[in-house]
């Protein structure tokens, strides 16, 4: 091609975003590691990419659910994604379970992933330690529906925190392995993790992960709480017997709490040490509070509001399920194809 014709075709033609695919589990209230570590990043990434997110429900079950309370949650999670601030003209979002090819592809790379690969997984060490009652076949190939989810739509990147790093990075060598049998069938997805707030810790054991799961209620901030519930618990946030603001790993409670405040603010270390400089714990606690709290109370107000609208929610994961199934789809006919099954002929 001439060369001129070669560059006109480069100004007119826009180069195709980047695609994105991450999801939330709906098993209980989210809480401000969610938010930090995941939702408030997304709604940054919603003009410059091409986003994909899902209310994982399929996963959800891999520990013991009420199932009313899980319905609740999945519609809870969808509200909180767009209460978030996620447009759902921009990003689709849709329900796992509403489409299917998420549990039919995990089944082909079931096939593709080691056994061992699988008992290395640090979360499902965890788990099986927590639910020793329940260690389910379901929870140990959890990773596998996981790297399903996301090279379904060939994401190149998976916004999450560091817990979720290992699974992706699974993903990606379960697709290369694929790969390497039946060439081009997916794309390698990359872990996004956020430049702060990729491990929001525990209130109270700032050595542990914040977790919705806790079931000590002072140790994790929900997205939904209201301000004095906020401001209550960061007050009792397990801190140390020095008073300083000053971040370091020998102070992990003030440091988690620098860095939720330096998420909620914007401000980084140095400045918040300043800001803080002379003053006491009790000053620093109540400022990390009322930004959390200013932060949230739209979110929250919004929720309300969502929540009261369910033929909304409803018609808003229709749509996105219908536009994931259609991308889904696509991979899932390659993969199969790839593998051998015959099509069927209606
Ligand atoms: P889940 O539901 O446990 O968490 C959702 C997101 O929140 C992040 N996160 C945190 N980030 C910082 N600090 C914390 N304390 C904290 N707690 C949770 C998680 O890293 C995650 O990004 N397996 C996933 C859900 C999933 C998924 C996917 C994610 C299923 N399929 C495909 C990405 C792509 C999970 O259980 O996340």
């Amino acid at each position: 091609m001439k060369l001129w014709l070669k560059l006109m075709n480069q100004e007119t033609t826009p180069t195709p975003k980047k695609r994105i695919f991450s999801g939330v589990q709906p098993t209980g209230n989210l809480t401000i590691g969610n938010y930090l570590g995941a939702i408030k990043n997304w709604t940054a990434l919603q003009n410059d990419y091409e986003c994909i997110y899902c209310v994982v429900n399929q996963h959800a079950i891999t520990v013991r659910q009420d199932p009313a309370h899980l319905r609740r949650a999945t519609y809870e999670t969808l509200a909180v994604y767009l209460a978030a601030g996620l447009d759902p003209e921009k990003n689709t979002l849709f329900i796992q379970s509403h489409v299917p090819a998420h549990a039919e592809l995990a089944w082909v790379l079931n096939c593709y992933t080691m056994f061992g690969e699988l008992s290395r997984m640090t979360q499902f060490k965890d788990k099986s330690a927590k639910h020793a009652d329940n260690i389910n076949a379901g929870l140990f190939t959890y990773p596998v529906l996981m790297a399903a989810d996301i090279l379904l739509y060939q994401a190149n990147l998976v916004p999450v925190g560091i817990d979720q790093k290992q699974h992706v990075e699974l993903t990606r060598d379960i697709a290369n392995r694929f790969n390497a049998i039946f060439p081009d069938t997916f794309t390698i997805p990359e872990p996004y993790l956020p430049r702060t707030g990729t491990k929001i810790a525990s209130l109270q054991d700032p050595t542990k992960k914040m977790s919705k799961s806790d079931e000590n209620e002072n140790a994790t901030v929900r997205i939904l709480d209201d301000k004095d519930t906020i401001i209550r618990k960061f007050k009792r946030a397990v801190t140390d017997s020095d008073s300083v603001v000053r971040y370091g790993e020998e102070k992990p409670g003030i440091s988690n709490l620098m860095t939720i405040y330096s998420c909620f603010t914007g401000k980084d270390f140095a400045e918040i040490e300043k800001e803080f400089d002379g003053k006491g714990y009790g000053d620093f606690k109540m400022a990390v509070g009322e930004a959390c709290a200013d932060a949230l109370t739209p979110v929250r107000t919004r929720f309300q509001e969502l929540m009261a609208d369910k033929a909304y929610l409803e018609s808003i994961a229709k749509a996105g399920a219908e536009h994931a199934a259609y991308i889904a789809r696509k991979t899932l006919s390659k993969v199969y194809r790839k593998v051998g099954f015959v099509e069927f002929k209606a």
